[in-house]
């Protein structure tokens, strides 16, 4: 068998939650799929944890991993076995640690009679930490001549444009562009990653479809039923639009918005598609926002940060946004992308609602199922949760039957399902035939260099210019307040009309006025 070099992925954080939950998993999926291709792997868990401790936890960690369910448990426990014996624990905290990192990783690779293909480096770590870490790496670990380096990194990305661009420029004394992977990773939810790949092998049916003359709306939705109990002292500062709305829902509208380049498997290009849609976003006015916060968050953040009685936090834990594009394609197309805390349920999705001339009727009210002229034509990019629980992508029947690679099937649902107000059996469904988690796609993006599942840094920047006017004249905007609490039995739900966003409970007698309101 050919031999490929010796990749060494060093996790820093190795023993935090995000390691210990994803990533550690992610590895092992990566060595799963490539060992077997003839590529050599060496992990290296690091942290500021003392060394024994260290080994301790990432040694539970390593136990716990699983393997996909159609490998036999003798089989895995060989496979566990493996890794296991290629995965260490060390501390790292000096440049003289990472220079000492660097010695073994090259001693080893000689001891293995082979050569060096290249580093990545995980940051599972605070942003405040990054640019010592950079350094260190740039200045003591650097891999050989002939080896590239890729280091990845976790949001938040800045706190706005200003922060943003001064830590891109920090890092950017350190790293080429191309080295750095920054992650978001809703990039790396199956249905997310399936969007241009369905537009790509559907080219020919979507061709006079996704445009202004055919497109009613797009929603891109993320409810949470979880709160910010326990992350306060973080939320505090992000809320909702710089925690989710600047990165994950705004990438998801970049899928859905960009002119398909001729080879979406060209990471060049893709990138540079998306970065148009940022040129055509039409700036965000404060009327385009209506802001939520649940109820109980002034009464956490109190008790969490230690505030004053009277203290009422003005952080929105709810967004919807209405969004515009000034470009050919979607000219008056209104873009919803909404998302919150202590919701009613937990569910994310991409809904391109079509118009339906046959009906002329602007809301779904209107349609009288029974006509199947009338019947809504949508395509959903379903994230995960919610009734359906895996993610998939369904396509109503009366728009035409989709192509989708055979790593997914066609599935059907439980009897009396409904989706979006209709009965599953209106849609063709797909879903993944094997289901994977987030961060092991986006690892095995990050070893296959493929960039475009990533967030550079002018992609980044464009973002955070189009949010910025918009968090900064919402500063001190009081939210309006929603029970929050699935308990509670309240359904929150948006809704748009008239060219008007609002957002609505089921009980609205539940709502209070909210601090300065
Ligand atoms: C993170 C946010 O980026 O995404 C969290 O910081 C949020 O507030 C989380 O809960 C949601 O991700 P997922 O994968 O659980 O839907």
């Amino acid at each position: 068998q050919e031999l490929r070099g010796h990749v060494s992925i060093v996790l820093l954080g190795a023993t935090g939650d995000l390691a210990k939950k994803y990533l550690w998993q992610g590895l092992f999926q990566l060595y799963l799929e490539e060992a077997g291709k003839g590529h050599n792997f060496s992990f290296h868990g690091t942290a500021l944890t003392a060394t024994e401790q260290g080994q301790e936890v990432v040694a539970k960690v390593l136990e716990s991993l699983s393997c996909p369910k159609d490998v036999a448990p003798a089989r895995c426990a060989e496979l566990k076995d493996q890794f296991q014996r290629l995965s260490q624990y060390r501390q790292l905290k000096t440049t003289e640690d990472y220079a000492a990192l660097s010695k073994d990783i090259e001693a080893l690779v000689q001891r293995e009679g082979l050569w060096e293909a290249g580093r990545i480096f995980y940051f599972s770590v605070p942003p405040f930490a990054y640019t010592d870490i950079a350094r260190s790496i740039n200045s003591s670990c650097r891999p050989g001549p002939g080896a590239w380096l890729r280091v990845v990194l976790e949001k938040p990305f800045g706190h706005n444009h200003l922060s943003a661009q001064q830590l891109a420029t920090d890092l950017g004394s350190f790293f080429h562009e191309e080295e750095m992977y920054r992650v978001d990773h809703y990039l790396g939810k199956q249905a997310v990653a399936q969007i241009l790949p369905f537009r790509d092998q559907n080219r020919k049916a979507l061709d006079g479809l996704w445009n202004r003359h055919q497109v009613e709306r797009v929603e891109i939705v993320m409810k949470e039923t979880v709160d910010a109990e326990g992350r306060t002292s973080f939320y505090e500062e992000y809320g909702v639009i710089r925690d989710v709305l600047q990165n994950h829902l705004t990438e998801i509208l970049t899928l859905v918005a960009m002119e398909l380049p001729p080879d979406i498997s060209s990471s060049e290009d893709v990138l540079r598609h998306k970065l148009q849609v940022f040129q055509a976003l039409r700036g965000l006015r404060r009327g385009s926002a209506v802001l939520g916060q649940y109820q109980a968050y002034s009464e956490q953040v109190r008790r969490e940060l230690d505030k004053p009685a009277g203290f009422l936090s003005l952080t929105p834990t709810f967004a919807g946004i209405l969004v515009h594009l000034d470009n050919l394609r979607w000219e008056g197309v209104p873009f919803l992308l909404m998302s919150g805390k202590a919701l009613d349920e937990r569910m994310g999705y991409v809904r391109v609602l079509f118009k339906n001339r046959a009906c002329c009727a602007q809301s779904e009210q209107h349609w009288v199922a029974e006509q199947s002229a009338c019947l809504p034509r949508q395509i959903i990019f379903y994230i995960g949760h919610g009734a359906l629980g895996s993610p998939a992508v369904l396509v109503s029947r009366n728009l035409f039957r989709p192509t989708l690679p055979g790593s997914w099937e066609e599935v059907g649902g439980p009897p009396g399902l409904h989706l979006f107000g209709r009965p599953l059996s209106d849609f063709y469904a797909y879903s993944p035939v094997r289901e994977q988690d987030a961060y092991s796609v986006l690892i095995s993006r990050i070893f296959h260099g493929r960039k475009d599942s990533f967030i550079t840094t002018e992609n980044l920047l464009a973002s955070w210019a189009f949010w910025t006017p918009l968090l900064d004249s919402l500063a001190h905007e009081a939210p309006r307040l929603y029970p929050g609490g699935a308990e509670n039995g309240h359904l929150l739900d948006f809704e748009f009309s008239g060219g008007q966003l609002s957002f609505s409970v089921q009980q609205p007698e539940q709502l209070v006025p909210g601090p300065g309101s």
